[in-house]
C-alpha cells in the first residue's frame, strides 16, 4: 500500500479565475485542512508548451504562488514550489516518454484543441506534456489528484503510464494514481457560452471571473452573464437542458459548501433578476478577500521567492529518493 499522498498543479499562465478556483484551488485547500499530506506545484515547465513572454512568466509564477496562499494553501502544512526548480520532474519524464506511446499522446484531446489544424507546427513539447505531467504526479508516489473534468483524460494517461512502468520492468513501484474530481463545480462554463468551458484562455474577460477582479467587477460580470428567461425549476432534473442556468446554480452550490439539490430548494421559481444579485453577493463575499491577499502578498517578491525556493527544497526530499529507486530499476 502506498500512503496517501495528494499532488495537483497549475499553469503559470495569467488569469486565474473562478474554474480554477473552485475546481481546483479550493479543492485543494479543503485537502490540505483533512490533514492529508498535500504538494501542489506551478507548472511552468507546462505553461512554455505554448510561447510564453519571460517576463509575464516570471511575473504569472508569482501571481499564482500569492493566489494559492490566498485561497488558503498554507506553505509550512503544504510544500508549495514551482516545477522547474525541481529537476526530478524533467528527470523522470524522459523515463515516461520511453514509457508511453506515441499514439497515446496524439489521441489526448487537450493536444487536438491547442495544437489546432497545423499540428506539425506544435511544439514536441506539447505533445509530450502528458508524459511530464504523470512525471510531476509519480514523482511523488502520489495516490490522489484533485483536478476539474478537463483533466480526466490525462489523469487516465498517467495510470496507463504506471501500468505499463510496473508490467515492463516486473515491479510494483508506482502507484495507480486516483483522479478526484468531486463537488459541484468540476467544469464552470464560460459567462458568455453555456458550452465552452471558463478558460484564461478566452478572449472575452466577460467570460469569467478572474480571481484579481474586484467586487465591482464581480457582481458586474454575474449581473451580464448569459441566461434564459425562465424562472429557476423547483428540482435539478429541470436544469438539465438548460446549461447556463445549471452552470450559476453549481457555481453558487460550490461557493456556499452546498449540492445544487439544496440550492435549487431553496431558490426554486426564482428569477435571475433575483438570484444573480444573490448569487453577486455570495461571490463577492468568498472571492474579493481572496484578490484583496493577493495584492498584498504581490507588494513582496521576496517572500513569495523565499517560499517558493522553501518548497523546492521540501519537494526534492521527497522525489530524489523516488527517482533514484527509479533509475536503479532501469538499469541506469
Ligand atoms: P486552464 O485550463 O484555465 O488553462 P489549467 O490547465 O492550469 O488552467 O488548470 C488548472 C486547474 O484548474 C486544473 O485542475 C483544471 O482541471 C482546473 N480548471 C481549469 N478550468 C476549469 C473550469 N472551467 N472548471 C473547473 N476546473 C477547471
Ligand atoms: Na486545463
Amino acid at each position: 500500500g502506498f500512503t496517501p499522498r495528494v499532488f495537483s498543479g497549475i499553469q503559470p499562465t495569467g488569469n486565474l479565475h473562478l474554474g480554477n478556483y473552485l475546481g481546483a484551488l479550493k479543492r485543494f485547500a479543503d485537502a490540505q485542512n483533512k490533514g492529508i499530506q498535500s504538494i501542489y506545484c506551478m507548472v511552468d515547465l507546462h505553461a512554455i508548451t505554448v510561447w510564453q513572454d519571460p517576463a509575464d512568466l516570471a511575473r504569472a509564477t508569482r501571481e499564482l504562488c500569492a493566489g494559492f496562499i490566498a485561497a488558503g494553501i498554507d506553505p509550512e502544512k503544504s510544500i508549495l514550489f514551482n516545477q522547474s526548480q525541481v529537476p526530478e520532474h524533467t528527470q523522470l519524464a524522459w523515463i515516461f516518454n520511453c514509457v508511453a506511446r506515441l499514439g497515446w499522446m496524439q489521441r489526448m484531446t487537450q493536444f487536438k484543441d491547442k495544437a489546432g489544424k497545423n499540428a506539425q507546427n506544435a511544439s514536441l513539447g506539447l505533445l509530450a506534456y502528458p508524459a511530464l505531467m504523470a512525471a510531476d504526479i509519480l514523482v511523488y508516489h502520489a495516490t490522489h489528484v484533485p483536478v476539474g473534468e478537463d483533466q480526466k483524460q490525462h489523469l487516465e494517461l498517467t495510470r496507463d503510464i504506471a501500468i505499463k512502468f510496473n508490467h515492463d520492468y516486473g515491479v510494483d513501484f508506482f502507484p495507480i494514481t486516483e483522479p478526484v474530481i468531486e463537488g459541484a463545480a468540476t467544469r464552470v462554463m464560460s459567462f458568455r457560452d453555456g458550452t465552452k468551458k471558463m478558460s484564461k484562455s478566452d478572449p472575452s474577460d466577460m467570460s469569467r471571473i478572474n480571481l484579481t477582479d474586484d467586487a465591482d467587477a464581480i457582481a458586474k460580470k454575474i449581473r451580464k452573464a448569459k441566461t434564459d428567461p425562465e424562472p429557476l425549476p423547483d428540482s435539478i432534473e429541470g436544469l438539465e437542458d438548460r446549461p447556463e442556468a445549471r452552470n450559476l446554480v453549481n457555481i453558487y452550490a460550490a461557493l456556499a459548501d452546498l449540492t445544487p439539490e439544496q440550492v435549487i430548494a431553496e431558490h426554486a421559481g426564482q428569477q435571475f433578476g433575483a438570484f444573480k444579485p444573490a448569487l453577486a453577493d455570495l461571490a463577492v463575499a468568498k472571492l474579493a478577500p481572496i484578490s484583496t491577499e493577493m495584492s498584498r502578498l504581490m507588494q513582496d517578491q521576496g517572500e513569495i521567492d523565499s517560499i517558493l525556493r522553501r518548497g523546492a527544497d521540501r519537494a526534492r526530499e521527497i522525489a530524489t529518493p523516488i527517482l533514484q529507486k527509479t533509475y536503479d530499476i532501469t538499469g541506469m
